[in-house]
């Protein structure tokens, strides 16, 4: 058997911002309220691009920090909650477009734990010994399903997307270690897209209730996103031996700095041991983790031997963690 490692791992935020003084602008809400709720102050949009240009800009960016052509690579999975199109799938699009000519691909869907779910799905591929290279992305543009005149929600998400390369690792011990996901769909009531699926295609009316757009309510959301991702983070650090000192960071998802500090309180761990950057980006779904990951591999505070457990919480109820030695 194979311990699968990351190899690559790439990030890309397209160029418009907004900040949280443009809300203020024409919401009433503060810059104060949505740092101290969420510690968010700005976030990436798109402009005339869809979640397969954030998807396809962050596999380039993957592939090129290994020094491979797409042509080696043989797995596409693309987590998200916003593609394209239903079908054909992002992952198709995106194969065409960076030229992964012997790759086959598909999406996956667990919302805000889709990264991780993506990581486990495609880690198996080389666990089996079936593939060498598997390509996990997550991203999702948010955007498109927010409606910014909904302060409890337009503030809290952005849009990006970041992927990592999966390969079997060189040396015993490090790479991507174990993990846990669970799922639990009473989740449905109370966060959701309603409309635009089988259950209510697209009319006039659900156009007109807004059905199309994020529906979330946020306090019972928070109340067990509290748990589910503490307690997932704590169950990968007892299965593993893991005490506080030996976690080199925790990377979170980013949905909320409240939430993300938490899990820390309950790992044992200082927010000096996190990693953060949903001041910059908000909550971008499927990409807040590798999102974090290449940002600090990129700036040199994640090192090769660091002992990581990545956590998430999202809609479905879905939840997760997983511990990576990193091994670049
Ligand atoms: O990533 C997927 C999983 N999602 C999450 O993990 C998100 C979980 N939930 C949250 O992060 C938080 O619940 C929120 C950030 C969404 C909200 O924070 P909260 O502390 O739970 O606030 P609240 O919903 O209890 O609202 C408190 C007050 C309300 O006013 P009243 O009813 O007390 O008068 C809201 O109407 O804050 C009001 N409020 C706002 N005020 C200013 C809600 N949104 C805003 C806003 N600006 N943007």
């Amino acid at each position: 058997m194979k311990t699968p490692a990351i190899t690559a791992v790439g990030h890309y935020a397209p160029d418009k911002i907004l900040t949280n003084a443009y809300f203020e602008s024409y919401l009433d809400t503060s810059d104060e309220w949505i740092v101290t709720r969420t510690g968010i102050r700005e976030r990436h949009v798109v402009e005339n691009q869809a979640t397969s240009d954030l998807a396809v800009e962050a596999a380039r960016r993957t592939l090129a920090m290994r020094g491979i052509g797409a042509d080696q690579v043989d797995l596409i999975i693309v987590a998200t909650v916003t593609p394209d199109m239903f079908f054909p799938s992002t992952a198709a699009l995106v194969q065409n477009r960076i030229g992964a000519s012997r790759a086959w691909g598909f999406d996956l869907s667990g919302a805000c734990s889709g990264f991780l779910y993506a990581l486990a799905t495609g880690a198996q591929f080389i666990i089996a010994g079936t593939y060498s290279k598997v390509l996990v992305i997550g991203a999702d543009t948010m955007s498109s399903i927010t409606d910014y005149r909904d302060r409890n929600n337009c503030i809290l998400f952005g849009d990006g997307g970041a992927a990592v390369l999966l390969e079997p690792g060189d040396e015993p011990g490090y790479g991507y270690l174990d993990w846990v996901n669970y799922m639990d769909g009473c989740g449905e009531e109370t966060l959701h897209m309603k409309a635009g699926g089988s259950r209510h295609p697209a009319t006039h009316e659900t156009v007109d209730k807004g059905w199309h757009y994020i529906y979330q309510d946020g306090k019972s959301v928070f109340k067990v996103a509290v748990i589910g991702m503490a307690e997932a983070a704590v169950e990968i650090m007892r299965r593993n031996n893991l005490s506080s000192d030996d976690v080199a960071w925790l990377v979170p998802h980013q949905a909320n700095l409240r939430i993300i500090q938490a899990t820390a309180d309950r790992m044992g761990i200082g927010m000096d041991k996190v990693m953060i950057n949903i001041d910059r980006y908000g909550n971008t779904t499927a990409a807040t983790i590798p999102s974090c990951l290449a940002e600090y591999y990129a700036d040199g505070r994640l090192k090769r031997g660091d002992n990581i457990v990545l956590a998430a919480f999202g809609a479905g109820y879905t939840w997760g963690a997983a511990y990576v030695r990193w091994s670049i």
